[in-house]
């Protein structure tokens, strides 16, 4: 009766809860199954920020509730559990409608997960959406699934800024900063079994503050003990973007020359209206003095077509901007209204084709920005850490460079590995790949 079969969707952070998930689940004498088929228990973590992902994972649970009991009774049914934002978001409604899910968990209701996913298992229905105030996942070892070379160090979670847009506060409660010496174990941990590239994840890592630490003051400390080991974070608020931070960067050569800094868009008046708390001036002063330290820094952002009241002068102010910034490459969403968020009370008035449109015009732009970007890095000899095979040529290796591209390779008679770093030279680049060959 206690075989777990656990499904994640959504961001990064979602995808190390899950390991924080299956660290508890097992002390507690659990089996995690690979195989859904498997289980007494299947557990989704799930995301709200956009609508269709909430529809998705609705389609993905029907289809595991039909699958999964088509041949069981009340006595043997397989229990269906929402995890992580969408049990925050929806639980209340949907404890008490649903028929197919049998538990909802917040992001900050985990440590109690066995207790509640064995009195489900006797029959009962639970509800636990409460949030914490303080961190308090500190001792739990995150579980590792394999030798991982890319992995994830979660420093903060929640958010406190409110974007008018945004559910993440709705749905992850306040910021919540793990505690230092935890987060050095964890890297340390991690390190040991074979990761040689770390990502230090927050909703927002510049808010990250315990006792005299700041962001630029952990990072420095997990870049000095891991020397050998890329280091990189995300996602930062351009609010909350300091000099001090540049200053680390610049200082070790570990630090990943990449830089993700959500802009959402170039106009003014939206950015007030999406309470950004800056304007199109000082985010671009920022980036000016980030390029004037960090010359070759790689800088990605978010963009947001069709919120509530953009105009046609709104949208070209953001192709203006990215024309200006020329951004490295962007994640770019149509605008999605979210209930219990402050824009869900404005009018959706931008119409389902003109946002498409206004957001087929920012992916094209920013394909023809990305391509000439990557244009410049032809000739040139990169370090890259392999990752693995290429999914599309048998013969090729894919990593990832210090600013953060990706880069496929001939590995035709060399003996690099997953894991190593190798040199390769840049013959060709596309919108979103550097293709060449390994000179050592
Ligand atoms: N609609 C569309 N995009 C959104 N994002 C957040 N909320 C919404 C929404 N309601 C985007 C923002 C954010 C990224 C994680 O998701 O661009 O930076
Ligand atoms: Fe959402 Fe804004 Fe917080 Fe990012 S900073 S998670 S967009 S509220």
């Amino acid at each position: 009766m206690n075989n777990v079969y656990i499904e994640t969707f959504g961001c990064e952070m979602n995808k190390n809860d899950t390991n924080i998930i299956k660290s508890i689940m097992l002390k507690e004498g659990f089996n995690i199954v690979s195989q859904f088929e498997n289980a007494n228990a299947i557990l989704i973590n799930t995301c709200s920020i956009r609508e269709n992902a909430e529809k998705n994972i609705q389609n993905r649970i029907n289809y595991l509730y039909s699958v999964a009991n088509s041949s069981k009774n009340d006595n043997n049914k397989v229990i269906i559990g929402m995890l992580g934002c969408m049990a925050v978001q929806l639980g209340e409604k949907m404890f008490k409608s649903s028929k197919k899910i049998d538990l909802f968990v917040g992001p900050d209701g985990y440590s109690n997960l066995p207790s509640l996913v064995n009195e489900c298992l006797a029959g009962a229905k639970k509800l636990d959406i409460d949030f914490k105030k303080k961190e308090h996942y500190d001792k739990i070892e995150t579980y590792i699934d394999k030798k991982e070379i890319y992995a994830a160090v979660t420093i903060i979670r929640g958010c406190n800024n409110f974007c008018s847009y945004c559910v993440v506060p709705n749905v992850r409660g306040r910021e919540k900063c793990k505690d230092f010496n935890s987060i050095l174990k964890e890297v340390d941990d991690i390190v040991k079994k074979g990761a040689k590239s770390i990502t230090l994840l927050g909703q927002n890592v510049n808010s990250y503050q315990q006792d005299d630490i700041n962001f630029p003051k952990l990072l420095e400390e997990v870049a000095k003990r891991n020397q050998n080991v890329r280091i990189s974070f995300l996602t930062s608020h351009p609010k909350d973007f300091s000099l001090e931070l540049v200053n680390v960067m610049k200082m070790y050569n570990n630090i990943c020359n990449y830089i993700h800094l959500p802009v959402q868009s170039g106009s003014d008046r939206v950015l007030q209206d999406m309470n950004r708390k800056y304007t199109i001036n000082t985010y671009i002063s920022l980036i000016n003095s980030i390029r004037a330290e960090l010359p070759d820094v790689s800088i990605t952002t978010d963009i947001i077509a069709g919120y509530p009241g953009e105009t046609l002068e709104d949208h070209q102010a953001t192709l203006d901007l990215m024309s200006l910034v020329r951004f490295d490459s962007a994640f770019m969403f149509m605008y999605s209204a979210r209930q219990g968020t402050p824009a869900f009370n404005r009018r959706d008035d931008v119409n389902n084709v003109e946002k498409k449109r206004r957001l087929n015009e920012i992916i094209a732009l920013q394909s023809k920005i990305s391509a000439k970007n990557n244009q410049s890095e032809v000739g040139k000899i990169i370090s890259v850490l392999i990752e693995g095979k290429s999914k599309k040529y048998a013969n090729q290796l894919v990593g990832r460079s210090l600013n953060n591209k990706v880069v496929a390779f001939e590995y035709g008679g060399s003996s690099a590995r997953v894991g190593d770093v190798v040199n390769v030279f840049v013959e060709i680049a596309t919108s979103k790949t550097l293709i060449g060959r390994q000179t050592n």
